[in-house]
């Protein structure tokens, strides 16, 4: 058996794997995954939408395209995505990828050597995580209070490790469903520019808002050109068309484009003109206030269902959009061993909160994360109420 490359040691991603195994069984109740709604994906907008462009355009579409992406999204981006958040983007600023996904790999890949430290909020998203390792960086954590990540900490862990990069999630964090207000982003990108480190915003999520106002983005205050703004179609649209887009000043965009031309060529054209066709009809509103009440309506049953079932002492976020809501007990309890319980005894699942830590083994042990959209109401009470009897057992 050859060797695999050093930076492979210690990635398995088998936990989460064998997590999902244990979630197969038709019968549970996930609150496990992270995958938006089955029922908000317009399927018959979609196969209109590529039956016309295939008509109109199917030549230049089967062809290979540029790596920077299909030109007409990246129009449509400036002005139907980028514009109505406050943000005035060049096209050069702009280029479109394969989910943000590849966004989070990219910045990682011109930015950083083996053995630099990266800062991220603790906790974070996993798939960063595991790029991180893979690019075989420091993770160094930095602390979240009820708001979202401490601005005091950040500048500490600034000072302290002379990070290349702080990677963070500002709306409806995955996994906290923690959203950070206007103060603490305008006081994150004059960070970057102070420190001259470069700022990953990745957000994904802020479409999904089902109540309260809007926040601008922490790109919309960046002065320096060190913020990068990652934005998907995965969460408002379809994650399986894989299109996300980055943000960021040309010179980074230049140096991500080629690190891109090595990694796919470039992202599919016809899910790109899908998605660009899908702006400029103005479709994105209405889709967005279609799909909106489930979820919001998929939220409350979860937060009223963790008030009614959950025992004393354990607390929760309560977002105003996204996907998750996040969970902590008083103790720490062997939370891989209660997911089993659950997913045997009461047909219920979660994800462990610790593998969204920096160091599974000695961090957050007492927490849970929830996703609600894939449940239906009734399934989300139904869930809550066994759950809650074991998490009260365990705490017990
Ligand atoms: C915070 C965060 N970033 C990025 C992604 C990946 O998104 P995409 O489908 O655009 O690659 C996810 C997916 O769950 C996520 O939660």
């Amino acid at each position: 058996m050859p060797n695999f490359a050093s930076r492979m040691d210690g990635i398995s991603g088998s936990v989460i794997r064998e997590l999902f195994k244990l979630m197969a069984d038709k019968e549970i109740i996930s609150f496990g995954g992270g995958n938006p709604a089955a029922e908000s994906f317009p399927i018959s907008t979609i196969e209109e939408i590529t039956s016309e462009i295939l008509r109109e355009k199917g030549t230049a579409i089967l062809q290979y395209g540029t790596t920077e992406g299909y030109m007409p999204l990246r129009e449509s981006y400036i002005e139907h995505i980028a514009q109505p958040k406050g943000i005035n983007a060049k096209v050069e600023e702009v280029i479109t990828t394969t989910g943000s996904t590849q966004g989070i790999d990219l910045a990682l890949k011109v930015f950083t050597n083996p053995g630099d430290v990266v800062l991220v909020e603790s906790p974070t998203f996993l798939g960063t995580l595991q790029a991180m390792r893979m690019y075989q960086l420091k993770c160094v954590p930095v602390e979240m209070d009820q708001e979202g990540v401490n601005i005091d900490d950040l500048e500490e862990k600034i000072k302290q490790y002379n990070p290349k990069l702080f990677y963070c999630i500002p709306t409806f964090q995955n996994p906290s469903g923690k959203t950070l207000g206007v103060e603490r982003r305008k006081q994150i990108a004059k960070l970057a520019e102070t420190y001259d480190i470069v700022v990953l915003e990745d957000d994904p999520y802020c479409d999904l808002r089902y109540s309260g106002e809007p926040v601008p983005s922490i790109k919309s205050f960046d002065k320096s050109g060190n913020v990068i703004l990652l934005n998907s179609f995965s969460k408002n649209i379809s994650p399986g068309l894989r299109v996300g887009t980055v943000l960021a000043q040309p010179a980074f965009i230049k140096k991500m484009t080629v690190a891109k031309q090595s990694s796919d060529t470039h992202t599919s054209n016809l899910t790109q003109a899908i998605v660009d066709s899908f702006l400029r009809r103005g479709l994105l509103p209405g889709h967005l206030k279609s799909i909106i009440p489930l979820y919001a309506q998929r939220l409350e049953a979860m937060l009223s269902g963790l008030d009614k079932h959950f025992p004393k002492g354990f607390t929760f976020t309560r977002p105003e959009g996204g996907l998750f809501v996040w969970g902590e007990l008083p103790v720490n309890i062997d939370m891989p061993k209660l997911l089993e319980r659950a997913t045997k005894e009461a047909k219920v699942a979660f994800i462990p909160g610790q593998y969204f830590f920096v160091d599974p083994q000695t961090m957050g042990q007492n927490t849970m994360r929830f996703n609600f959209s894939g449940a239906t109401v009734e399934q989300i009470q139904t869930g809550l109420e066994k759950l809650g009897a074991l998490v009260a057992q365990a705490i017990n």
